[in-house]
């Protein structure tokens, strides 16, 4: 046997994509001049799932993109389920391609008698028979702990703080604001990026039905613009009591980012109402037609579709991934 002879251990590279996020998936693939592979995902009667796949994966490195926000356990079970039938069809290695992932914000026992369901949900994706995963700006660092595979943990922190700097000039004195202490460091991680101090909203939680309550601002936000930065909105609940806080306390124009516009109930309606001069979000999650109707104006998306796209390349090739950020 030749020395110089390459070993190859995977076959070509492979995408599919579940129903969750279809025009992510779709950048992604144009990135990597890839197609989308072709499967079916029906639904019976009964509501149970079923997938079939267009052609044989036997032997190829397979990327499965699949976003798990709304309808949340349908997305899941669709995720669960073409990667349980990429590995019964002998794929060689199956990444979980995850920009959101559901159940993250349960992910410690912080009181009695609770679940940590971001752990049973990293669980079942290996059982499923993911050997890979990425996801995008988790809730809590932790999260990656609970998959027992390899994985990339990505940030869309540089794409947001690129788009910032670029709009910074138009802003006044500007000041990074957290709308939570559990987002201190990658708020840290944004002020930094675009060179403007940073202060913090202390938020406490009251009760599990969602409802929170924003106290008070730790810095200066008097006589500034604000960046208020999370790394979802839900209902947006938080955002609008953090919106007025630090309208109370002295601030000008008032510039929302998050990673994640979950954008549940009418979280949309709610953000679009707000005093603000603008919303910076992802594409990590879907925003419908219905939604966008109350938030055009003032929203800008970016996406996170060619960090995804060139991290699935360097993972196919095996390079490294921490390159891509100067480590
Ligand atoms: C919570 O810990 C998260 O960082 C967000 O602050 C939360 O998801 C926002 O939820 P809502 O928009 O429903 O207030």
């Amino acid at each position: 046997m030749s020395h110089n002879r390459e070993m190859k251990v995977y076959g070509g590279i492979k995408l599919y994509a579940g129903t969750g996020s279809p025009d992510l998936a779709q950048k992604v693939a144009e990135y990597l001049h890839q197609p989308l592979c072709g499967r079916d995902v029906i639904e019976f009667p009964n509501e149970n799932l079923f997938v079939k796949l267009h052609s044989s994966v036997r032997g190829q490195d397979v990327y499965v993109i699949q976003t798990t926000s709304s309808p949340v356990h349908r997305n899941l079970m669709e995720l669960l389920i073409l990667i349980q039938t990429l590995r019964l069809d002998s794929a060689a290695r199956i990444t979980a391609v995850i920009p959101y992932m559901a159940y993250g914000r349960s992910d410690k026992k912080d009181q009695p008698r609770v679940p940590i369901s971001a752990r049973l949900v990293a669980e079942m994706i290996e059982v499923a028979g993911a050997d890979r995963y990425i996801l995008l700006d988790p809730h809590a660092g932790q999260i990656q702990g609970f998959f027992s595979v390899p994985g990339d943990v990505l940030t869309a922190f540089h794409i947001i703080s690129d788009h910032l700097n670029r709009i910074r000039p138009t802003m006044k004195d500007p000041v990074v604001v957290t709308v939570d202490l559990g987002f201190a460091k990658k708020g840290r991680n944004i002020a930094a990026g675009i060179d403007a101090p940073i202060a913090f909203i202390e938020k406490r939680r009251v009760a599990n039905d969602a409802k929170a309550q924003a106290l008070t601002v730790i810095g200066d936000v008097k006589g500034r613009d604000v960046i208020l930065v999370d790394d979802e909105i839900d209902t947006g609940g938080s955002i609008a009591q953090a919106v007025n806080l630090v309208k109370e306390n002295g601030a000008l124009d008032v510039y929302i980012v998050c990673v994640h516009p979950i954008l549940s109930k009418n979280g949309a309606e709610r953000i679009g109402s707000l005093p603000i001069k603008g919303i910076i979000t992802t594409d990590s999650v879907p925003i419908t037609p219905e939604k966008m109707v109350f938030l055009k104006d003032k929203l800008t998306v970016l996406s996170v579709s060619p960090l995804l796209a060139e991290v699935m390349l360097r993972a196919h090739e095996g390079r490294s991934v921490g390159e891509m950020f100067n480590e």
